[in-house]
Protein backbone atom coordinates (compact mmCIF):
# COMPACT_ATOMS: atom_id res chain seq x y z
CA UNK A 1 0.00 0.00 0.00
CA UNK A 2 0.92 3.86 -0.75
CA UNK A 3 2.01 5.63 2.61
CA UNK A 4 1.91 9.07 2.67
CA UNK A 5 1.88 11.69 5.31
CA UNK A 6 -1.41 13.02 4.25
CA UNK A 7 -2.81 9.32 5.24
CA UNK A 8 -1.44 9.51 9.06
CA UNK A 9 -2.71 13.19 9.02
CA UNK A 10 -5.47 14.49 11.25
CA UNK A 11 -6.96 17.66 9.84
CA UNK A 12 -8.77 20.25 12.08
CA UNK A 13 -11.74 22.39 10.12
CA UNK A 14 -11.82 26.25 11.06
CA UNK A 15 -14.70 28.16 10.43
CA UNK A 16 -12.95 31.31 10.30
CA UNK A 17 -16.05 33.45 10.85
CA UNK A 18 -17.40 32.10 13.56
CA UNK A 19 -14.06 30.86 15.76
CA UNK A 20 -12.61 34.00 17.16
CA UNK A 21 -13.53 38.12 16.73
CA UNK A 22 -10.20 39.90 18.06
CA UNK A 23 -11.28 43.59 16.46
CA UNK A 24 -14.93 43.74 18.02
CA UNK A 25 -16.72 43.75 14.90
CA UNK A 26 -18.45 40.17 15.89
CA UNK A 27 -17.31 38.45 13.35
CA UNK A 28 -14.56 36.52 13.31
CA UNK A 29 -11.02 37.17 11.75
CA UNK A 30 -7.76 35.89 10.78
CA UNK A 31 -5.94 37.24 13.54
CA UNK A 32 -8.25 35.03 15.97
CA UNK A 33 -7.01 32.05 14.07
CA UNK A 34 -3.66 32.97 15.37
CA UNK A 35 -4.46 33.57 18.99
CA UNK A 36 -5.76 29.63 19.10
CA UNK A 37 -3.10 28.23 17.64
CA UNK A 38 -1.33 26.44 20.66
CA UNK A 39 -5.20 25.28 21.27
CA UNK A 40 -4.90 23.45 17.97
CA UNK A 41 -1.53 22.22 18.24
CA UNK A 42 -2.59 20.78 21.94
CA UNK A 43 -5.37 18.64 20.32
CA UNK A 44 -2.54 16.85 18.59
CA UNK A 45 -3.88 17.52 14.73
CA UNK A 46 -1.41 17.95 11.70
CA UNK A 47 -3.26 20.36 8.90
CA UNK A 48 -5.90 23.07 9.49
CA UNK A 49 -8.40 22.92 7.22
CA UNK A 50 -9.56 27.06 6.68
CA UNK A 51 -13.15 27.87 5.24
CA UNK A 52 -12.66 30.48 2.27
CA UNK A 53 -11.31 33.46 3.64
CA UNK A 54 -10.66 35.13 -0.27
CA UNK A 55 -12.83 38.53 -1.29
CA UNK A 56 -16.61 37.74 -0.86
CA UNK A 57 -19.73 39.33 -0.68
CA UNK A 58 -20.99 36.54 1.75
CA UNK A 59 -24.19 35.54 0.27
CA UNK A 60 -23.30 32.22 1.57
CA UNK A 61 -20.55 33.25 3.46
CA UNK A 62 -17.42 33.38 1.08
CA UNK A 63 -18.60 30.66 -1.07
CA UNK A 64 -18.97 33.04 -3.06
CA UNK A 65 -15.80 34.67 -4.21
CA UNK A 66 -15.06 38.10 -5.59
CA UNK A 67 -11.46 37.88 -6.09
CA UNK A 68 -9.31 34.52 -5.70
CA UNK A 69 -6.21 37.08 -4.96
CA UNK A 70 -7.77 38.73 -2.25
CA UNK A 71 -8.60 38.21 1.39
CA UNK A 72 -12.02 38.65 3.12
CA UNK A 73 -12.18 42.35 4.46
CA UNK A 74 -13.55 41.26 7.56
CA UNK A 75 -11.18 38.15 7.92
CA UNK A 76 -8.04 40.97 7.51
CA UNK A 77 -5.33 41.54 5.13
CA UNK A 78 -2.54 39.57 2.83
CA UNK A 79 -0.50 40.94 5.46
CA UNK A 80 -2.61 39.16 8.26
CA UNK A 81 -2.32 35.82 6.22
CA UNK A 82 1.09 35.86 5.49
CA UNK A 83 1.58 35.94 9.36
CA UNK A 84 -0.89 33.50 9.87
CA UNK A 85 0.82 30.54 7.56
CA UNK A 86 3.92 31.56 8.92
CA UNK A 87 2.95 31.12 12.74
CA UNK A 88 0.89 27.81 11.18
CA UNK A 89 3.95 26.32 10.29
CA UNK A 90 5.92 28.07 13.16
CA UNK A 91 3.76 25.51 14.99
CA UNK A 92 4.51 22.06 12.99
CA UNK A 93 1.31 22.45 11.27
CA UNK A 94 -0.03 22.83 7.87
CA UNK A 95 -2.75 24.52 6.29
CA UNK A 96 -5.18 23.92 3.91
CA UNK A 97 -7.22 26.39 1.72
CA UNK A 98 -10.55 26.05 0.56
CA UNK A 99 -10.94 25.90 -3.00
CA UNK A 100 -14.38 27.07 -4.74
CA UNK A 101 -14.09 27.07 -8.03
CA UNK A 102 -17.35 25.61 -9.68
CA UNK A 103 -18.91 29.10 -9.31
CA UNK A 104 -18.17 32.53 -8.56
CA UNK A 105 -19.83 35.25 -6.92
CA UNK A 106 -21.83 37.39 -9.79
CA UNK A 107 -19.69 40.60 -8.41
CA UNK A 108 -16.74 38.71 -9.61
CA UNK A 109 -14.93 40.88 -12.35
CA UNK A 110 -14.97 37.79 -14.70
CA UNK A 111 -18.85 37.72 -14.17
CA UNK A 112 -18.87 41.31 -14.42
CA UNK A 113 -17.63 41.43 -17.27
CA UNK A 114 -19.44 38.31 -18.78
CA UNK A 115 -23.05 39.90 -18.53
CA UNK A 116 -22.04 42.80 -20.31
CA UNK A 117 -22.69 41.49 -24.01
CA UNK A 118 -22.56 38.13 -25.50
CA UNK A 119 -19.24 39.27 -27.19
CA UNK A 120 -17.43 40.46 -24.53
CA UNK A 121 -14.17 37.44 -23.78
CA UNK A 122 -15.50 36.74 -19.98
CA UNK A 123 -18.88 35.78 -21.80
CA UNK A 124 -18.07 32.37 -21.94
CA UNK A 125 -16.43 32.02 -19.12
CA UNK A 126 -20.26 31.29 -17.31
CA UNK A 127 -22.66 28.88 -18.73
CA UNK A 128 -25.41 31.04 -20.41
CA UNK A 129 -28.10 29.32 -22.53
CA UNK A 130 -30.85 30.98 -24.07
CA UNK A 131 -34.71 30.42 -22.71
CA UNK A 132 -37.40 28.36 -23.58
CA UNK A 133 -40.76 30.17 -24.59
CA UNK A 134 -40.08 32.91 -22.08
CA UNK A 135 -39.10 30.76 -19.65
CA UNK A 136 -36.08 28.85 -18.19
CA UNK A 137 -33.74 26.49 -20.23
CA UNK A 138 -34.34 23.94 -18.10
CA UNK A 139 -36.18 22.61 -15.02
CA UNK A 140 -33.04 22.31 -13.00
CA UNK A 141 -33.34 23.25 -9.47
CA UNK A 142 -31.15 25.09 -7.42
CA UNK A 143 -29.71 23.66 -4.03
CA UNK A 144 -31.14 26.40 -2.38
CA UNK A 145 -34.57 26.45 -3.66
CA UNK A 146 -35.47 27.78 -7.13
CA UNK A 147 -35.10 27.61 -10.63
CA UNK A 148 -31.20 27.09 -10.82
CA UNK A 149 -30.93 29.74 -14.10
CA UNK A 150 -31.21 33.33 -13.56
CA UNK A 151 -32.43 35.73 -16.68
CA UNK A 152 -29.72 38.90 -17.40
CA UNK A 153 -31.51 41.28 -19.51
CA UNK A 154 -28.20 42.60 -21.30
CA UNK A 155 -27.52 39.60 -23.02
CA UNK A 156 -30.99 38.28 -23.45
CA UNK A 157 -29.87 34.81 -21.77
CA UNK A 158 -29.75 32.96 -18.45
CA UNK A 159 -27.08 31.59 -16.74
CA UNK A 160 -26.81 28.38 -14.90
CA UNK A 161 -26.33 28.67 -10.74
CA UNK A 162 -26.46 25.32 -9.38
CA UNK A 163 -26.27 27.73 -5.65
CA UNK A 164 -27.49 30.65 -5.20
CA UNK A 165 -28.28 33.22 -8.22
CA UNK A 166 -25.16 35.27 -6.84
CA UNK A 167 -22.68 31.85 -7.55
CA UNK A 168 -22.81 31.91 -11.02
CA UNK A 169 -21.42 28.44 -12.24
CA UNK A 170 -17.96 28.41 -14.31
CA UNK A 171 -18.15 27.38 -17.94
CA UNK A 172 -14.76 24.98 -17.40
CA UNK A 173 -15.12 23.83 -20.81
CA UNK A 174 -13.31 26.60 -21.67
CA UNK A 175 -9.66 26.11 -21.55
CA UNK A 176 -9.21 29.73 -20.61
CA UNK A 177 -11.28 29.31 -17.64
CA UNK A 178 -9.44 26.24 -16.20
CA UNK A 179 -6.01 27.93 -17.22
CA UNK A 180 -6.97 30.99 -14.78
CA UNK A 181 -7.95 28.32 -11.93
CA UNK A 182 -4.74 26.53 -12.29
CA UNK A 183 -2.84 29.97 -12.14
CA UNK A 184 -4.39 31.05 -9.06
CA UNK A 185 -3.87 27.56 -7.39
CA UNK A 186 -0.71 27.81 -8.18
CA UNK A 187 0.03 31.69 -7.27
CA UNK A 188 -1.30 30.27 -3.50
CA UNK A 189 1.03 26.79 -3.99
CA UNK A 190 3.82 29.61 -4.19
CA UNK A 191 3.04 31.09 -1.23
CA UNK A 192 3.56 27.77 0.67
CA UNK A 193 -0.07 26.58 1.18
CA UNK A 194 -0.11 22.83 1.87
CA UNK A 195 -3.22 21.56 0.61
CA UNK A 196 -6.69 22.20 -1.05
CA UNK A 197 -10.31 21.62 -0.03
CA UNK A 198 -12.36 21.66 -3.32
CA UNK A 199 -15.67 23.01 -3.43
CA UNK A 200 -18.04 20.35 -4.86
CA UNK A 201 -15.62 19.51 -7.57
CA UNK A 202 -17.41 16.74 -9.15
CA UNK A 203 -19.61 19.47 -10.79
CA UNK A 204 -17.51 20.74 -12.50
CA UNK A 205 -18.35 19.22 -15.86
CA UNK A 206 -21.70 19.88 -17.08
CA UNK A 207 -23.45 18.39 -20.22
CA UNK A 208 -23.84 20.89 -22.96
CA UNK A 209 -27.21 19.67 -24.05
CA UNK A 210 -28.29 20.36 -20.09
CA UNK A 211 -31.32 17.76 -20.28
CA UNK A 212 -34.20 18.35 -18.24
CA UNK A 213 -33.76 16.48 -14.79
CA UNK A 214 -36.41 13.58 -14.54
CA UNK A 215 -35.92 13.01 -11.31
CA UNK A 216 -37.62 15.76 -10.50
CA UNK A 217 -41.41 14.70 -10.14
CA UNK A 218 -43.38 17.19 -7.66
CA UNK A 219 -40.97 16.74 -5.04
CA UNK A 220 -41.79 19.46 -2.75
CA UNK A 221 -38.10 20.27 -2.30
CA UNK A 222 -35.90 19.81 -5.68
CA UNK A 223 -32.68 19.58 -6.46
CA UNK A 224 -30.55 19.22 -9.29
CA UNK A 225 -27.20 19.02 -8.11
CA UNK A 226 -26.89 15.17 -8.77
CA UNK A 227 -27.46 16.24 -13.08
CA UNK A 228 -24.28 18.05 -12.65
CA UNK A 229 -22.16 15.27 -10.69
CA UNK A 230 -19.37 13.52 -12.23
CA UNK A 231 -20.14 14.47 -15.65
CA UNK A 232 -18.65 14.05 -18.79
CA UNK A 233 -15.10 15.12 -18.59
CA UNK A 234 -15.10 15.92 -14.78
CA UNK A 235 -12.15 13.42 -14.64
CA UNK A 236 -10.15 14.51 -17.54
CA UNK A 237 -10.17 18.24 -16.37
CA UNK A 238 -9.00 17.36 -12.91
CA UNK A 239 -6.07 15.01 -14.35
CA UNK A 240 -5.22 18.28 -16.40
CA UNK A 241 -5.34 20.41 -12.65
CA UNK A 242 -3.06 17.60 -11.48
CA UNK A 243 -0.50 18.09 -14.43
CA UNK A 244 -0.35 21.55 -13.91
CA UNK A 245 -0.76 22.29 -10.37
CA UNK A 246 -1.41 19.44 -7.50
CA UNK A 247 1.68 17.67 -9.03
CA UNK A 248 4.30 19.96 -8.70
CA UNK A 249 3.83 20.50 -4.99
CA UNK A 250 3.71 18.23 -2.00
CA UNK A 251 0.00 18.82 -1.10
CA UNK A 252 -2.99 17.44 0.75
CA UNK A 253 -6.26 17.36 -1.49
CA UNK A 254 -9.67 16.43 -0.98
CA UNK A 255 -12.73 16.92 -3.10
CA UNK A 256 -15.98 17.25 -1.99
CA UNK A 257 -18.06 15.18 -4.36
CA UNK A 258 -21.42 15.07 -3.76
CA UNK A 259 -23.51 11.93 -5.35
CA UNK A 260 -20.30 10.19 -5.34
CA UNK A 261 -20.46 6.25 -5.11
CA UNK A 262 -17.52 4.38 -3.99
CA UNK A 263 -16.84 3.44 -7.40
CA UNK A 264 -16.87 7.22 -8.41
CA UNK A 265 -14.32 7.92 -5.35
CA UNK A 266 -11.88 5.32 -6.76
CA UNK A 267 -12.03 7.10 -10.00
CA UNK A 268 -11.21 10.29 -8.67
CA UNK A 269 -9.18 8.90 -6.10
CA UNK A 270 -7.52 5.90 -6.68
CA UNK A 271 -3.83 5.57 -5.58
CA UNK A 272 -3.03 5.76 -9.65
CA UNK A 273 -5.63 8.33 -10.54
CA UNK A 274 -3.52 11.47 -10.92
CA UNK A 275 -6.41 13.46 -9.59
CA UNK A 276 -6.75 13.81 -6.33
CA UNK A 277 -6.13 12.20 -2.85
CA UNK A 278 -9.56 12.03 -0.91
CA UNK A 279 -13.18 13.11 -1.15
CA UNK A 280 -15.69 14.07 0.52
CA UNK A 281 -18.84 11.52 0.47
CA UNK A 282 -22.40 12.30 1.43
CA UNK A 283 -23.64 8.85 1.54
CA UNK A 284 -23.44 8.69 5.25
CA UNK A 285 -25.21 11.80 6.13
CA UNK A 286 -28.01 11.00 3.86
CA UNK A 287 -29.12 8.13 6.93
CA UNK A 288 -31.64 10.95 8.42
CA UNK A 289 -32.71 12.70 4.82
CA UNK A 290 -35.89 12.35 2.92
CA UNK A 291 -36.20 11.48 -1.00
CA UNK A 292 -38.58 14.13 -1.05
CA UNK A 293 -37.89 17.16 1.52
CA UNK A 294 -34.33 17.03 1.26
CA UNK A 295 -32.84 17.70 5.01
CA UNK A 296 -35.80 19.37 6.09
CA UNK A 297 -37.60 16.33 7.75
CA UNK A 298 -37.24 14.85 11.35
CA UNK A 299 -36.98 11.31 10.10
CA UNK A 300 -34.79 9.21 12.58
CA UNK A 301 -31.21 7.04 11.26
CA UNK A 302 -30.96 3.64 11.83
CA UNK A 303 -27.98 2.34 13.15
CA UNK A 304 -27.62 -0.45 10.66
CA UNK A 305 -27.63 1.76 7.53
CA UNK A 306 -25.08 4.25 9.39
CA UNK A 307 -22.89 0.61 9.35
CA UNK A 308 -23.65 -0.46 6.01
CA UNK A 309 -22.82 2.83 4.33
CA UNK A 310 -19.38 3.38 6.38
CA UNK A 311 -18.22 -0.32 5.86
CA UNK A 312 -18.51 -0.18 2.09
CA UNK A 313 -16.78 2.95 2.12
CA UNK A 314 -13.98 1.13 4.49
CA UNK A 315 -13.79 -2.20 2.52
CA UNK A 316 -14.39 -1.05 -1.28
CA UNK A 317 -11.48 1.60 -0.85
CA UNK A 318 -9.42 -0.75 1.44
CA UNK A 319 -6.04 -1.54 -0.72
CA UNK A 320 -7.29 1.44 -3.89
CA UNK A 321 -7.87 4.83 -2.58
CA UNK A 322 -7.80 6.33 0.63
CA UNK A 323 -11.33 7.66 2.94
CA UNK A 324 -11.92 11.01 4.41
CA UNK A 325 -13.68 10.42 7.82
CA UNK A 326 -16.14 12.85 9.01
CA UNK A 327 -18.92 13.15 10.92
CA UNK A 328 -18.87 16.70 10.92
CA UNK A 329 -17.92 20.28 9.23
CA UNK A 330 -19.94 23.81 8.50
CA UNK A 331 -22.92 22.18 6.26
CA UNK A 332 -23.91 19.37 8.83
CA UNK A 333 -25.48 19.71 12.38
CA UNK A 334 -23.51 18.81 15.23
CA UNK A 335 -23.24 15.01 15.52
CA UNK A 336 -23.86 14.93 19.31
CA UNK A 337 -27.07 16.01 18.57
CA UNK A 338 -27.55 13.78 15.10
CA UNK A 339 -26.39 10.41 16.09
CA UNK A 340 -25.70 10.82 19.88
CA UNK A 341 -27.53 12.15 22.76
CA UNK A 342 -26.67 15.40 24.27
CA UNK A 343 -28.99 15.20 27.18
CA UNK A 344 -26.75 16.41 30.15
CA UNK A 345 -26.27 13.23 31.37
CA UNK A 346 -24.85 11.86 28.23
CA UNK A 347 -23.91 14.09 25.70
CA UNK A 348 -19.87 13.66 26.70
CA UNK A 349 -20.55 9.93 27.07
CA UNK A 350 -21.68 10.12 23.63
CA UNK A 351 -19.51 12.75 22.16
CA UNK A 352 -16.50 10.08 23.22
CA UNK A 353 -18.88 7.33 21.73
CA UNK A 354 -18.71 8.98 18.26
CA UNK A 355 -15.08 9.80 18.21
CA UNK A 356 -14.14 6.48 18.79
CA UNK A 357 -15.88 4.86 16.45
CA UNK A 358 -14.94 7.08 13.15
CA UNK A 359 -11.25 7.78 14.30
CA UNK A 360 -10.34 3.83 14.57
CA UNK A 361 -10.85 3.37 11.09
CA UNK A 362 -9.37 3.39 8.14
CA UNK A 363 -8.56 6.87 6.31
CA UNK A 364 -7.74 10.61 7.24
CA UNK A 365 -9.72 12.09 10.35
CA UNK A 366 -11.43 15.44 9.98
CA UNK A 367 -12.67 17.46 13.22
CA UNK A 368 -15.09 20.53 12.89
CA UNK A 369 -14.02 23.07 15.65
CA UNK A 370 -16.53 22.63 18.65
CA UNK A 371 -16.77 18.73 18.24
CA UNK A 372 -13.56 18.27 20.27
CA UNK A 373 -15.63 19.83 22.93
CA UNK A 374 -18.98 17.52 22.21
CA UNK A 375 -20.58 21.36 21.11
CA UNK A 376 -23.95 20.45 19.95
CA UNK A 377 -26.89 22.02 18.15
CA UNK A 378 -28.71 25.22 18.42
CA UNK A 379 -32.81 25.59 18.71
CA UNK A 380 -32.98 29.78 18.28
CA UNK A 381 -36.61 30.04 18.20
CA UNK A 382 -37.16 32.12 15.53
CA UNK A 383 -36.56 31.81 11.86
CA UNK A 384 -34.92 35.41 11.65
CA UNK A 385 -32.32 34.04 14.37
CA UNK A 386 -31.22 32.30 11.39
CA UNK A 387 -28.33 33.46 8.79
CA UNK A 388 -27.80 30.63 6.89
CA UNK A 389 -28.96 31.30 3.17
CA UNK A 390 -30.23 27.61 2.99
CA UNK A 391 -32.13 27.54 5.62
CA UNK A 392 -33.86 31.07 5.00
CA UNK A 393 -34.37 30.34 1.34
CA UNK A 394 -36.38 26.76 2.30
CA UNK A 395 -38.16 28.37 4.55
CA UNK A 396 -39.89 30.53 2.38
CA UNK A 397 -39.92 28.31 -0.09
CA UNK A 398 -41.67 25.70 2.30
CA UNK A 399 -43.45 27.41 4.72
CA UNK A 400 -44.53 30.90 3.13
CA UNK A 401 -44.64 30.10 -0.70
CA UNK A 402 -45.84 26.32 -1.20
CA UNK A 403 -47.43 26.17 2.21
CA UNK A 404 -46.32 22.48 2.46
CA UNK A 405 -45.49 22.48 6.21
CA UNK A 406 -46.00 24.74 9.15
CA UNK A 407 -43.68 27.29 10.61
CA UNK A 408 -43.68 24.94 13.60
CA UNK A 409 -42.97 21.88 11.47
CA UNK A 410 -40.40 23.70 9.72
CA UNK A 411 -38.73 24.95 12.69
CA UNK A 412 -38.31 21.32 14.03
CA UNK A 413 -36.38 20.39 10.76
CA UNK A 414 -34.09 23.36 10.96
CA UNK A 415 -33.51 22.78 14.59
CA UNK A 416 -32.39 19.03 13.24
CA UNK A 417 -30.67 20.05 9.99
CA UNK A 418 -29.93 23.99 9.31
CA UNK A 419 -25.85 24.68 8.83
CA UNK A 420 -26.61 27.58 11.06
CA UNK A 421 -26.07 24.32 14.00
CA UNK A 422 -22.71 24.42 12.73
CA UNK A 423 -22.21 28.02 12.52
CA UNK A 424 -22.85 29.46 16.05
CA UNK A 425 -19.36 30.99 17.49
CA UNK A 426 -16.94 28.61 19.04
CA UNK A 427 -17.20 28.36 22.89
CA UNK A 428 -14.10 29.37 24.09
CA UNK A 429 -15.39 29.97 28.16
CA UNK A 430 -18.29 31.30 30.46
CA UNK A 431 -17.49 34.85 29.57
CA UNK A 432 -20.26 36.80 27.57
CA UNK A 433 -20.64 35.66 24.34
CA UNK A 434 -18.28 32.65 25.04
CA UNK A 435 -15.30 34.60 24.68
CA UNK A 436 -16.04 35.20 20.97
CA UNK A 437 -16.38 38.86 21.07
CA UNK A 438 -16.50 41.89 22.49
CA UNK A 439 -18.93 42.77 20.29
CA UNK A 440 -22.34 41.76 18.88
CA UNK A 441 -21.93 38.81 17.26
CA UNK A 442 -23.01 38.45 13.93
CA UNK A 443 -24.45 35.13 14.72
CA UNK A 444 -26.14 34.11 18.28
CA UNK A 445 -24.21 31.76 20.38
CA UNK A 446 -25.49 29.23 21.81
CA UNK A 447 -26.88 29.59 24.81
CA UNK A 448 -25.19 26.26 26.72
CA UNK A 449 -21.61 28.05 26.34
CA UNK A 450 -21.97 28.21 30.13
CA UNK A 451 -21.59 24.50 30.29
CA UNK A 452 -19.28 23.70 27.46
CA UNK A 453 -16.59 25.37 26.37
CA UNK A 454 -12.69 25.09 26.04
CA UNK A 455 -11.96 26.48 29.10
CA UNK A 456 -13.88 23.92 31.08
CA UNK A 457 -12.69 21.11 28.93
CA UNK A 458 -9.28 21.81 29.37
CA UNK A 459 -9.98 21.89 33.07
CA UNK A 460 -10.82 18.18 32.99
CA UNK A 461 -8.96 15.80 32.43
CA UNK A 462 -12.09 13.67 31.80
CA UNK A 463 -13.58 15.91 29.15
CA UNK A 464 -14.10 15.29 25.39
CA UNK A 465 -10.93 17.20 24.41
CA UNK A 466 -8.82 15.15 26.06
CA UNK A 467 -10.26 12.08 25.11
CA UNK A 468 -10.07 13.45 21.21
CA UNK A 469 -6.36 14.56 21.73
CA UNK A 470 -5.73 10.54 22.98
CA UNK A 471 -7.07 9.56 19.79
CA UNK A 472 -5.00 11.54 17.85
CA UNK A 473 -2.01 10.19 20.33
CA UNK A 474 -3.01 6.23 19.45
CA UNK A 475 -2.82 7.34 15.78
CA UNK A 476 0.64 8.37 15.66
CA UNK A 477 1.75 5.53 18.20
CA UNK A 478 -0.46 2.34 16.14
CA UNK A 479 -0.10 2.11 12.44
CA UNK A 480 -3.07 -0.53 12.49
CA UNK A 481 -5.81 2.67 13.45
CA UNK A 482 -4.02 4.30 9.95
CA UNK A 483 -3.37 1.57 7.50
CA UNK A 484 -4.94 -1.97 8.73
CA UNK A 485 -8.43 -3.65 7.08
CA UNK A 486 -11.48 -3.20 8.44
CA UNK A 487 -14.13 -6.11 8.85
CA UNK A 488 -17.74 -5.07 10.26
CA UNK A 489 -19.06 -7.21 12.91
CA UNK A 490 -22.96 -7.90 12.96
CA UNK A 491 -24.15 -6.22 10.38
CA UNK A 492 -27.88 -6.45 11.82
CA UNK A 493 -27.17 -5.13 15.31
CA UNK A 494 -29.28 -2.19 15.65
CA UNK A 495 -27.95 -0.76 18.90
CA UNK A 496 -23.94 -1.01 18.57
CA UNK A 497 -21.39 -0.60 16.08
CA UNK A 498 -18.53 -3.30 16.56
CA UNK A 499 -15.88 -3.73 13.71
CA UNK A 500 -12.27 -5.54 13.78
CA UNK A 501 -8.86 -3.86 12.37
CA UNK A 502 -6.44 -6.19 10.90
CA UNK A 503 -2.75 -5.27 10.55
CA UNK A 504 0.24 -7.76 10.36
CA UNK A 505 -1.44 -10.56 12.79
CA UNK A 506 -2.34 -7.56 15.28
CA UNK A 507 -6.21 -6.98 15.31
CA UNK A 508 -8.18 -4.08 16.75
CA UNK A 509 -11.34 -4.42 18.17
CA UNK A 510 -14.04 -1.07 18.41
CA UNK A 511 -17.17 -1.77 20.41
CA UNK A 512 -19.41 1.34 20.19
CA UNK A 513 -23.38 1.63 21.82
CA UNK A 514 -25.03 3.88 20.25
CA UNK A 515 -27.62 3.51 23.03
CA UNK A 516 -28.79 4.51 26.38
CA UNK A 517 -29.51 1.03 27.24
CA UNK A 518 -26.71 -1.27 29.06
CA UNK A 519 -26.12 -4.06 26.87
CA UNK A 520 -24.27 -7.31 26.49
CA UNK A 521 -21.99 -8.69 23.62
CA UNK A 522 -20.05 -11.82 24.10
CA UNK A 523 -17.33 -10.87 21.84
CA UNK A 524 -15.84 -8.75 23.92
CA UNK A 525 -14.72 -11.79 26.17
CA UNK A 526 -14.02 -14.20 22.72
CA UNK A 527 -11.97 -11.16 21.50
CA UNK A 528 -8.24 -12.88 22.41
CA UNK A 529 -5.57 -11.35 24.42
CA UNK A 530 -4.30 -7.66 24.54
CA UNK A 531 -5.23 -5.00 26.25
CA UNK A 532 -7.39 -1.87 26.10
CA UNK A 533 -6.42 1.62 24.39
CA UNK A 534 -9.16 3.78 25.05
CA UNK A 535 -12.47 3.79 26.46
CA UNK A 536 -14.96 6.33 27.61
CA UNK A 537 -15.40 4.75 30.94
CA UNK A 538 -13.15 4.58 33.69
CA UNK A 539 -12.92 0.61 34.09
CA UNK A 540 -13.54 -1.84 31.76
CA UNK A 541 -16.82 -3.91 32.32
CA UNK A 542 -16.30 -6.53 30.43
CA UNK A 543 -19.17 -7.64 28.18
CA UNK A 544 -21.65 -5.50 29.44
CA UNK A 545 -22.07 -2.49 27.55
CA UNK A 546 -23.33 1.00 29.57
CA UNK A 547 -25.35 3.76 28.17
CA UNK A 548 -22.91 4.90 24.87
CA UNK A 549 -19.71 3.05 25.96
CA UNK A 550 -17.45 2.58 23.43
CA UNK A 551 -14.06 1.13 23.42
CA UNK A 552 -10.99 -0.12 21.40
CA UNK A 553 -8.92 -3.04 22.84
CA UNK A 554 -5.66 -4.08 21.11
CA UNK A 555 -5.50 -7.92 20.22
CA UNK A 556 -2.02 -9.36 19.71
C1 LIG B 1 -20.31 23.30 -0.53
C2 LIG B 1 -19.98 24.07 0.71
C3 LIG B 1 -21.20 24.82 1.13
C4 LIG B 1 -21.56 25.79 0.02
C5 LIG B 1 -21.71 25.07 -1.31
C6 LIG B 1 -21.69 26.05 -2.45
O1 LIG B 1 -21.27 22.33 -0.30
O2 LIG B 1 -19.48 23.22 1.70
O3 LIG B 1 -21.00 25.50 2.34
O4 LIG B 1 -22.75 26.44 0.33
O5 LIG B 1 -20.68 24.16 -1.55
O6 LIG B 1 -20.41 26.58 -2.60
CA1 LIG C 1 -13.39 40.60 13.57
Amino acid sequence: MNKSWWQEAVVYQVYPRSFQDTNGDGIGDLQGIIKHLDYIKKLGVDVIWLNPIYSSPNDDNGYDISDYRNIMTEFGTMADFNQLLKTIHEHGLKLMMDLVVNHTSDENAWFVEAKRSVNNKYHDFYLWRDGKDGKAPNNWQSEFSGSAWQYVPSVNQYYLHLFTKKQADLNWDNSDVRHEIFDLMNWWCDKGIDGFRMDVINLISKDPAFPDDPNLKGEVHGSSMTMAANGPHVHEYLKEMYKEVLSKHDLITVGETPGASTADAIKYTGFNSHELEMVFQFEHMGVDISPTMGKWTDRPFKLVDLKRIMSRWQTELNGKAWNSLYWNNHDQPRVVSRFGNDAAEYRELSAKMLGNCLHMMQGTPYIYQGEEIGMTNVGFPKISDYHDVETLNAYKELVQDKHSVTDGQMMRYIHKHSRDNARTPMQWNDEPNAGFTAGEPWIDVNPNYDQINVANALADPNSVFYFYQKLNQLRKQYSIIVYGDYELIEPEDEQVYMYWRHLDGQKLLVVSNFTDQTLRRSIIQRRGTGHMLISNYQNDSGDQLRPYESRTYLIN
